[in-house]
């Protein structure tokens, strides 16, 4: 099994970052797009959650209840700014993670308003498997496009009559985004459509990019963009209306009969009807210091986007000098994907393990494209976060290079 001989010590690398300095130097975190890194922030904005007023929100009346429900309504309103939405036509809702808010809307989709499903190759399994059970049991055709190079969907407008279109407007695999989102969202209203977007690996790579787009659903995960385990959605209040409501419970009724009740209608509550029974609030809470924290952040004095880019391209150059190493991705991303043909992609995270080098193998829950479609082997996977510095990625270099050398 490789062991490195002579590979510099990890303290003298790492390097460190502010607010992450609870972090050993001698660890080497790259797997940023399944979990990113808490900020102290984060962390101590949920401790304070539980030591000072772990109280229920959205139902009582009492000092620690009211400080609770001004928390979750700011972060619903700091989500809407993000994303570059008004709180007249759409609502935020808060559920488990991304994969559970796409099926949660996506399920409770009338079937009868729409001819088909449209989603791309290479998404991941928490899209392209809803596409299938909906369109299964809705009855409904499922298109499945290409997408180009540059992550643009390639479509043909007539696909897209009377469409859900379900597509990622971030890969994570190589980072790969959807530049014609914007046009897209416009072609789909005029067919009849509707968009919903997983932008899982967005929010924490420039979710910016999407406000000028008019999405009707949009989803997150604050687990990926430096928040607790948590997920988001962002949904045209419009849209909540018009689903057939079957998750439900306690917090969604305004009132209940013997065999009938009344749901949910004023619109500032309209949230409610997707957040069936008792909320995660220290995590709401932890989510909304994570968009505060990501705002005024300054990375060695600079923008975080920018910091980023600079790790990105270093890294991305880095991978394409060694040798026997084939590098997925066709531009630098903060996620980068890489194979060799000597040696299969989960030894060589084990062996990464074993230098406290954290790495990703395998498919990432995208089967389709990449075992099933390309037929690549199982690929390893870089997923830089603001915590690392260019010192660790030129560790992380070093010693994959002198793991190939030595296989
Ligand atoms: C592009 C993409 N979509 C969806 C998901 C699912 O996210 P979650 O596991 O938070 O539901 C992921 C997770 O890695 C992802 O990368």
């Amino acid at each position: 099994m490789f062991r490195s001989k002579s590979s510099p010590s990890a303290e003298s690398t790492a390097g460190t970052v502010k607010d992450f300095g609870y972090l050993p130097e001698n660890v080497f975190y790259f797997d940023s797009a399944c979990q990113t890194l808490r900020p102290q922030q984060v962390i101590d904005a949920q401790s304070e959650y539980y030591h000072r007023y772990g109280a229920c929100g959205e139902r009582v009346k009492y000092a620690w209840g009211v400080k609770v429900d001004d928390e979750v309504a700011d972060a619903r309103k700091k989500i809407l700014k993000l994303t570059g939405k008004s709180e007249r036509d759409y609502a935020v809702a808060f559920t488990l993670n991304t994969t559970y808010g796409i099926n949660l809307v996506l399920q409770q989709l009338p079937g009868k308003d729409f001819e088909r499903i449209v989603t791309s190759e290479i998404e991941h399994n928490s899209v392209f498997l809803p596409s299938i059970t909906w369109s299964r049991a809705q009855g409904k055709e499922r298109v499945v496009l290409p997408r180009a190079k540059d992550g643009s969907l390639l479509y043909d407008v007539k696909k897209l009559d009377r469409a859900v279109a379900l597509l990622s407007s971030m890969s994570n695999i190589d980072g790969r985004k959807l530049p014609n989102a914007r046009s897209l969202a416009q072609d789909v209203h005029r067919e009849g459509g509707l968009l919903l977007i997983d932008a899982a690996q967005h929010f924490a790579h420039g979710i910016e990019e999407m406000k000028d787009v008019a999405f009707d659903a949009l989803f997150g995960s604050g687990h990926k963009m430096y928040g607790p385990s948590i997920g988001i959605i962002v949904i045209r209040k419009d849209l909540i209306r018009r689903l057939d409501l079957r998750f439900l419970g306690g917090g969604t009724v305004n009132d209940v009969r013997l065999n009938d009740f009344d749901l949910i209608d004023e619109d500032h509550e309209l949230h409610a009807l997707l957040e069936t029974g008792l909320q995660n609030w220290a995590g709401i809470i932890g989510l909304k210091t994570a968009v505060d924290w990501a705002a005024s952040y300054r990375p060695q004095g600079g923008n975080p986007q920018e910091y980023e880019h600079t790790l990105a391209v270093q890294l991305f150059e880095g991978l394409r000098k060694i040798k026997g190493l084939t590098v997925f991705n066709s531009e630098a991303s903060p996620t980068i994907s890489v194979y060799s043909d000597a040696i299969d992609a989960h030894k060589l995270s084990l062996y990464l393990g074993e230098q406290n080098i954290m790495c990703r193998s395998g498919y990432f829950c995208c089967h389709y494209y990449l075992k099933n479609l390309l037929k690549v082997p199982p690929l390893l996977r870089i997923a830089l976060g603001l915590h690392n510095t260019p010192a660790q990625v030129e560790h992380f270099l070093a010693t994959l290079d002198k793991i190939l050398r030595n296989t």
